[in-house]
């Protein structure tokens, strides 16, 4: 595991974001280690399909996928977690060509680390170099080798946590990393029907609600901040007209919230949200337009029946 500094925006970003009008936080904020705890917990939510078919069209095409490379690829993973759904590419990756080594790139170092043990332990030929960071580092790290070709994932819809404009601009990011003919498996989620969007961000049971705060209880240990959590809500609402899912945690009555370590209050009145992510929808010609945009082409892609989710290989040109 390479990296594993401490990571000072962080308060950099409360405090802007909460000093900012609609207050806001990064969603990549989520993930430290209670959060990805959690996260791994919501995968498994029967609401939250997305993990469930996404690692079907894995399980069921993953020879297909790693056919497409005449000689043995490097495996490049962005917010790659637990790893548990590359698992099923890893495994078709190394009965085809023997040895494969495989860079998964996180925000949570000790994830990681499980992850990368368990994945040696289970696949022989499989060697493992993990970076701890964010991707723009680990990408401009990576633009300076040139072993080839690469085969880039990016899934469980995490691009659907960026702006669209941002999106593009990641996009670009990993096309400027990467060289010709090199490819990048992407998964999103497809706009669909608002009821089965939001059960996926608000499940019956809560879980996403104590993900949702975690980001408030990360600010306290962190932070010295002073947020009761029970006086916030966790919402999750499906804005049709700009096809995302936006998560929020509503202040159910006006308060103060001290942050000692920032020298700053955060003043809410009732029913003030903090905007906490955006999961945006896509459409399959939104998503071909993305490829186009940012210098790849649509090579393959895999839908489940009912079209909610659909996986990407784009290839590099
Ligand atoms: N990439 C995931 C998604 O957009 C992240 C996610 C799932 C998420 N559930 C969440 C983020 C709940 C915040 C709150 O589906």
């Amino acid at each position: 595991v390479v990296g594993g500094q401490t990571d000072d925006c962080f308060a950099e970003a409360v405090r802007i974001g909460l000093g900012s009008m609609p207050k806001w936080l990064p969603c990549r904020y989520f993930y430290d280690t209670a959060g990805s705890r959690l996260f791994e917990r919501i995968c498994d939510l029967p609401e939250y399909y997305l993990t469930r078919i996404e690692e079907r069209l894995l399980r069921t095409n993953r020879r297909e996928m790693v056919e497409r490379f005449g000689t043995t690829p490097v495996i490049v993973e962005l917010g790659s977690g637990s790893s548990r759904k590359t698992r099923w590419l890893l495994e078709a990756a190394c009965a085809r060509f023997g040895t494969i080594e495989y860079m998964p790139i996180d925000v949570s170092g000790p994830l990681l680390k499980v992850a990368a043990e368990a994945l040696t332990d289970a696949l022989a030929g499989l060697r493992v170099t993990a970076l701890v960071g964010d991707y723009r580092a680990a990408l401009d790290l990576l633009r300076k080798r040139r072993e080839c070709p690469r085969l880039f994932l990016f899934l469980g819809s995490s691009l659907g946590n960026y702006e669209r404009d941002s999106a593009i601009a990641l996009l670009r990011h990993i096309h400027d990393a990467s060289h010709a003919g090199d490819r990048l498996l992407l998964g999103t989620d497809l706009v669909k029907d608002a009821a089965i969007l939001e059960a996926a961000y608000n499940d019956a049971s809560g879980l996403t609600a104590q993900f949702n705060k975690n980001l408030l209880l990360r600010i306290n240990r962190e932070l010295g901040g002073r947020f009761d959590v029970g006086s916030f809500i966790h919402r999750a609402h499906y804005d049709a007209a700009r096809s995302r899912v936006e998560m929020h945690l509503v202040s159910r009555h006006e308060q103060q919230v001290r942050i000692d370590k920032l020298g700053m209050v955060a003043a809410f009145s009732e029913g003030e949200t903090i905007h906490t992510e955006n999961s945006h929808k896509y459409t399959i010609t939104e998503l071909q337009e993305l490829a186009a945009g940012s210098g790849f082409v649509e090579e393959l892609a895999w839908t489940d029946e009912a079209g909610w989710y659909r996986v990407q290989m784009w290839r590099r040109v």
